[in-house]
């Protein structure tokens, strides 16, 4: 059964798909959810009734969509009782998925560099986007910056493609990244090979300093991932004068509006003001978050 609801975001019975379990507790679910495959853009997600004894449900961000196959698909690491329970789920179980929300990215194609910096499970929207902007074939061209301290839960590949002022070091990217001929390199602390040693925000900083006045006005970062990783993004796009956009993850419990519980402090042109992550966000302007 399929219901509408704000016009916008569906509750749809969706069917697993795929289950696949990666290290650290990590996995990638395929999800048949039509409705949901349709209308996502990136930066949005998805509000998941994780097992029927769980009432209350679980964000998780769209990685992936096919609306032509009706699928969507996430990235989860279990952190506890709700995703621990959506890793035990297997092909044709259905469960209660409420979705898109949310405002997602919206590039502008007066910059045509998209700096895309993703962190752990913050991924998924900016392997969504690098996805979208080749789909649309438009005049912008994405370069991907991702960091993990687990195994990435994707294949990788040796990178042809160059990307400028990095380590050495930094030899791999994603397999998908290098299909859809976007450049893009690799960081970990936990020294996994082919990856920067060291955080993703220096590879995108290395790359950024390769560039004049002219090419960084061209640039515009995309971002996502644990707060720290963003306030370096943030301080990041400040230092070399670009706009930011961020995707927030807060606590939510209705996820659509109605309860406030996932309100954040914005500095916005008209002085502070709290705002929704759910529905106001969750990407938001990245010099108007976390203001000091
Ligand atoms: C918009 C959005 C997108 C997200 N996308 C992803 C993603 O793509 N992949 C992924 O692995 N994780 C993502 N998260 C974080 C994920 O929702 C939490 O890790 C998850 O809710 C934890 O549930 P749990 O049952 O495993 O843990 P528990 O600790 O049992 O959860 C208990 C409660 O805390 C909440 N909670 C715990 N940690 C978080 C958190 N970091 N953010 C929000 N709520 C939390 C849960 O919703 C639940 O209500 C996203 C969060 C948001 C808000
Ligand atoms: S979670 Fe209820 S308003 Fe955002």
């Amino acid at each position: 059964m399929t219901r509408a609801h704000r016009a916008t975001i569906f509750t749809e019975q969706a069917k697993v798909l795929v289950n696949h379990a990666h290290p650290g507790g990590q996995h990638v679910l395929r999800l048949r959810a039509p409705e949901c495959a349709k209308r996502a853009v990136a930066g949005q997600f998805v509000h998941l009734r994780c097992a029927v004894d769980i009432p209350l449900r679980r964000p998780l961000s769209i990685m992936r969509v096919s609306a032509r196959e009706g699928w969507i698909e996430l990235l989860f690491k279990v952190v506890g009782h709700g995703l621990g329970a959506l890793s035990n789920a297997s092909p044709d179980d259905l469960m209660d998925c409420l979705g898109p929300i949310g405002r997602g990215f919206a590039p502008d194609e007066s910059r045509s560099r998209a700096v895309l910096i993703g962190g752990g499970v913050g991924i998924p929207p900016l392997v969504f986007l690098a996805e979208q902007i080749r789909q649309e074939g438009n005049a912008l061209q994405p370069i991907a910056f991702f960091g993990s301290e687990l195994p990435f839960p994707f294949e990788l590949a040796e990178s042809q493609l160059p990307v400028g002022g990095v380590a050495a070091s930094a030899t791999h990217t994603l397999n998908l990244l290098e299909q859809w001929k976007i450049p893009g390199r690799l960081a970990s602390a936990a020294g996994l090979p082919g990856c920067h040693s060291g955080y993703v925000t220096d590879l995108a900083r290395d790359w950024l300093s390769t560039l004049d006045r002219d090419e960084l006005d061209q640039c515009a970062v995309f971002a996502c991932g644990p707060t720290p990783m963003l306030k370096a993004t943030q301080s990041l796009a400040r230092d070399f004068a670009l706009p930011s956009h961020l995707c927030l993850e807060e606590f939510m419990a209705c996820a659509v509006g109605g309860c406030a519980g996932c309100t954040v402090l914005l500095q916005t042109d008209a002085g502070p003001a709290m705002q929704r992550v759910c529905v106001d966000g969750p990407v938001f302007d990245g010099y108007q978050v976390y203001p000091a």
